[in-house]
C-alpha cells in the first residue's frame, strides 16, 4: 500500500499500517507534528463513526472524530495499551479486571440511537465487537482507558459482549490471561454467568470479530 498519499492529505510525517485487527478495514497510524491520529477506511466505516459519534457524547472514553467522508474516518489516539498486548504475569489480573469494568460501564447505558446487528434482548448498549485488542488500559493504573472499534455497537443482549470477549481470552491469540478460567473469571467479573446457555449461543451464532 502506497502511503504517500495519506501522507500528503492529512499533512503526516509518518504513516504505519496496523495489521492487529482482522476486519477487512485499512487501518494506518499517522504522526502529524506531536499529533497521532488513526486513519480508518473500508466498509462499514460510516457506520463506526456514526456509532462512535454518538459514544463520544457518553462518559465511556472512546477515540474522537477528527474527520470523516464515504467509508473512512480519522480520530485522535485513544491513550493506554490494549489488553492483546503483552502484560506482565503481575498485571494481568488488574488488566482482566478493567476489560471487564469497561464493559459493565457500557452496559450501564440503556438508552443508544442504535440497534445491535445480533438478535436477542435489547436491555443495554452493547458493543458487537468486545475483543482483546479493542479494549485500552491505562499502563500506570491498570484501569479501563476506552473502547474503539464499535461498528456494531448498538442496544443489545450482553451476552453478546461476554460470548466475543470470553472467545477472545480462551482462544489461541490470547493464552496470557489463562485460558478457558481467565475468559470464565471475565463473565464473572462483567456481571454475567459463564454457565448461562445464552453464552454458547452467541459464540454458536457466530458473532464475527477479531479476537
Ligand atoms: N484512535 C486510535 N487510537 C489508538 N489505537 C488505535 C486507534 N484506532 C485504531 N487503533 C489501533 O489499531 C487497531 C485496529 O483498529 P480497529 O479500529 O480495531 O480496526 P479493526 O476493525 O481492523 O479491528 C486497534 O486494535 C488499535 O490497536
Ligand atoms: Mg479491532
Amino acid at each position: 500500500m502506497d502511503l504517500q498519499p495519506l501522507k500528503d492529505r492529512f499533512g503526516a510525517t509518518t504513516a504505519e499500517p496496523i495489521n492487529l485487527g482482522c476486519s477487512d478495514a485499512t487501518v494506518v497510524r499517522l504522526e502529524r507534528g506531536t499529533e497521532v491520529l488513526y486513519y480508518k477506511a473500508g466498509p462499514g466505516t460510516t457506520a463506526e463513526a456514526d456509532r462512535l459519534g454518538w459514544l463520544g457524547t457518553t462518559d465511556i472514553p472512546c477515540p474522537r472524530i477528527l474527520d470523516r467522508g464515504e467509508e473512512w474516518m480519522l480520530t485522535s489516539v485513544l491513550a493506554g495499551r490494549d489488553a492483546s498486548q503483552p502484560w506482565s504475569a503481575s498485571e494481568r489480573p488488574a488488566v482482566l479486571a478493567a476489560v471487564a469494568d469497561g464493559i459493565r460501564q457500557l452496559h450501564a447505558l440503556t438508552e443508544c440511537p442504535f440497534d445491535s446487528p445480533y438478535p436477542g434482548s435489547r436491555g443495554a448498549v452493547t458493543h458487537g465487537d468486545y475483543t482483546a485488542p479493542n479494549v485500552f488500559v491505562d499502563p500506570a493504573t491498570l484501569r479501563f482507558n476506552g473502547l474503539l472499534d464499535v461498528s456494531r455497537l448498538g442496544l443489545g443482549d450482553p451476552y453478546i459482549d461476554f460470548a466475543l470477549m470470553h472467545r477472545s481470552l480462551a482462544g489461541p491469540l490470547n493464552p496470557q490471561y489463562g485460558g478457558q478460567s481467565a475468559a470464565r473469571d471475565f463473565v464473572v467479573l462483567a456481571g454475567g454467568n459463564p454457565d448461562d446457555p445464552l453464552l454458547t449461543h452467541f459464540t454458536n451464532l457466530g458473532v464475527s470479530g477479531n479476537y
